[in-house]
């Protein structure tokens, strides 16, 4: 049976390579016809040009991985029935204009890894029902006006991995049903933002491997049906403008693998329809609590393989169907569910490879461990030390008030802090606390504002209140708050400002406290040019804030006016008491008193 069947199998095959191959008239000797499915396949047989006399009635005629090199004028104008030419693998360096006229019922067009570096205007003409053309890898180097002007109901260009370093305004000109373009891995230094506005119908926009740094401004306009949106491998992509997405109305966009070190919070925002968002490989450190909210029926986040430190408390707030969360290889420590608009909708989580600590902040992950779908990974924790590289799935139920615990935060050495100090003395408040996870630090001042780590009051690394220069408007109670995910501490400590010793009072205490001194009281000094200062601290700082130049320009000016003032009256002033006011041009004379000061000099 087994040997019949062997000779049976062999005599068919032979008939096969000569028979049929002979049989179909019109075939080339060196190629394989199959008259049943009107297919006529050259495929690897060496051939250096197209062959001549093909049979009339072919479908489909494969030609790839031939040495083709030239496709002359109207060189297919007998295969009026042509659906699928082939002429992929060859080293086609040169098409002829027309070449491909009289084949008017092409539907697919394969010319990939091919040698062309320039495709004249007229190249495609006729190709009027052709769906599917790929030049992928070949050398072209511009898309000049007009390339593909018939192609009327083309729907996918497959155009990457070539040399293109220009693709021209009119380009696209009458691929009025594109819906797909490809444009990977081209030299392309700027977005070809006016050709694709030609391209009314496009839905998918791919672009691999790009060496474009920013996207600006409006770079997709008019592309009012694209749905998706490719951007991979761009290593020098580290600015999205806020507008650059600006009339498109994606469903799924990807910009991963770049140099995004934020996500674009507000390019993204009016993208109501995007479901699939994928930010992965890009060295983003935080997603910030409540700017993802305007995309309504985001789906899918995946930013895999980042830098996050942090997902912030409502980060995904007012995503109602937010249903994946893919956030592998990160350096985040906890996730916590306040990030989340409601977690009974998450379906899908991916938290493996991060850092994590298991505590009271993940139970909630914990508690869900059954139900939540980890796509094969478990998360994995990394401290406290005695959970340390085990699975969620390894802890039992009982372990729970053991494991997936917290402490809340707890203010230590507690004590009065209270300080009583003269005007310009440095002061330090210290603020230690404990607890698990460790808690953060936050100082606010009398006036409820949240002191940052910068500035003449500051909050130093390690959580100790620092005012440098004491000023009696410091004076007041400030507020250290410990908190941690289980609880917060608070404490409050004082200080009182004493200002230095003047002609007369800076400043007056009352039972409320500090009670300011107006300025027009506290500008007035009485100082003489004899001695070496004759501005007090105030008159100086007010000075410095205007900036000294123009302080002393303005000093030079009313010294210049009055100097020509006296003399023009005859007689010599030796003193004289000048106004000023602080902020406006003493230029016109300096004659209004106003809200400034007045000091009195000798003049020479
Ligand atoms: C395009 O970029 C590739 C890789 O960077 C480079 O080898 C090639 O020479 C470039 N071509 C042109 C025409 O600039
Ligand atoms: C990515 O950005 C960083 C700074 O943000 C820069 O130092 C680095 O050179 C950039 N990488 C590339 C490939 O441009
Ligand atoms: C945006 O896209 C969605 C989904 O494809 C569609 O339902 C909606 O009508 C589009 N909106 C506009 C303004 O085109
Ligand atoms: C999450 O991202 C990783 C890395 O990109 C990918 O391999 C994995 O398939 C993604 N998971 C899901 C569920 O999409
Ligand atoms: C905090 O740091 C400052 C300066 O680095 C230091 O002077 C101070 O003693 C520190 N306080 C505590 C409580 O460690
Ligand atoms: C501090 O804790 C209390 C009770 O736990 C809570 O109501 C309050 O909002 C917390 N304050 C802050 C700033 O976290
Ligand atoms: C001014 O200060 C002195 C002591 O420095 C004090 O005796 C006096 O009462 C103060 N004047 C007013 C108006 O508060
Ligand atoms: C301001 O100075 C003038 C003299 O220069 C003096 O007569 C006046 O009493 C002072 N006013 C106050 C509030 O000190």
């Amino acid at each position: 049976m087994f040997v019949e069947s062997v000779v049976r199998w062999g005599l068919w095959s032979i008939l096969l390579q000569f028979g049929l191959g002979v049989s179909a008239g019109g075939c080339t000797p060196r190629c394989l016809c199959r008259p049943e499915a009107k297919e006529v396949i050259c495929s690897g047989k060496h051939l250096n040009s197209v062959p001549e006399a093909l049979s009339s009635d072919a479908r489909r005629l494969d030609l790839s991985r031939n040495r083709i090199k030239t496709v002359g004028r109207r060189q297919f104008s007998g295969l009026v029935k042509l659906q699928e030419l082939d002429l992929s693998d060859n080293i086609i360096s040169m098409i002829e204009v027309e070449a491909f006229l009289g084949l008017q019922n092409l539907r697919t067009l394969r010319i990939k890894n091919n040698r062309l570096k320039i495709i004249p205007v007229g190249v495609f003409s006729g190709l009027s029902s052709l769906n599917f053309l790929d030049l992928s890898q070949n050398e072209i180097l511009v898309f000049l006006d007009y390339t593909f002007k018939e192609m009327v109901n083309l729907q996918t260009l497959e155009a990457g991995e070539n040399d293109l370093v220009f693709i021209s305004q009119r380009a696209f000109f009458g691929l009025q049903n594109l819906q797909e373009l490809n444009l990977d891995r081209s030299n392309l230094t700027s977005i070809p933002t006016e050709a694709l506005s030609q391209l009314q119908s496009l839905t998918r926009l791919r672009m691999l491997r790009l060496t474009i740094s920013t996207l600006p401004n409006n770079a997709f306009r008019k592309l009012q049906h694209l749905r998706s949106l490719l951007i991979t491998n761009w290593p020098a992509l580290d600015t999205i403008a806020g507008n650059s997405l600006i009339g498109l109305n994606l469903t799924s966009l990807v910009i991963s693998s770049c140099n995004l070190s934020a996500v674009p919070y507000s390019a993204l925002r009016h993208l109501v329809y995007l479901r699939f968002l994928d930010l992965s490989y890009n060295p983003i450190t935080v997603i910030q609590g409540n700017l993802l909210g305007d995309l309504l029926r985001l789906q899918e986040l995946h930013l895999a393989g980042g830098s996050l430190l942090r997902i912030e408390p409502g980060a995904f707030r007012g995503l109602a169907y937010f249903r994946m969360l893919n956030v592998t290889s990160n350096q985040l420590t906890t996730l916590e569910e306040s990030a989340f608009h409601s977690v009974g909708n998450l379906q899908v989580l991916r938290l493996d490879g991060n850092p994590l600590a298991c505590d009271c902040r993940l139970l909630w992950v914990f508690r869900r461990r059954v139900r939540l779908n980890f796509d094969g990974h478990q998360p994995t924790c990394s401290s406290p030390d005695t959970v340390r590289q085990r699975e969620f799935k390894d802890f039992l139920e009982k372990e729970l008030p053991r494991v997936f615990t917290c402490r809340p935060a707890r203010i230590m050495h507690r004590r009065p802090q209270e300080e009583r100090v003269e005007e310009g003395t440095t002061v330090l408040f210290s603020c230690k606390a404990d607890g698990d996870p460790s808690p953060s630090i936050t100082w606010i001042s009398s006036h409820k504002n949240v002191i940052s780590p910068a500035g003449r009051i500051r909050v130093l690394p390690n959580g100790t209140l620092e005012v440098r220069f004491a000023q009696v408007q410091d004076s007041g109670t400030y507020q250290c708050l410990a908190s941690n995910a289980a609880g917060n501490d608070t404490l409050t400590v004082s200080l009182y400002v004493k200002g230095l010793p003047r002609n007369r009072n800076m400043s007056l205490f009352t039972e409320e406290g500090l009670v300011e001194p107006s300025n027009t009281q506290a500008a007035n000094s009485s100082a003489q040019m004899a001695k070496p200062y004759p501005f007090d601290a105030k008159t100086l700082i007010i000075a410095t804030t205007m900036g000294f130049l123009s302080f002393l320009s303005s000093v030079a000016i009313c010294f210049v006016f009055m100097f020509f003032w006296s003399q023009s009256k005859g007689q010599i002033k030796h003193t004289a008491t000048i106004d000023f006011v602080p902020r406006s041009s003493m230029g016109g004379g300096g004659g209004d008193g106003g809200d400034g000061g007045r000091f009195t000099m000798k003049l020479i």
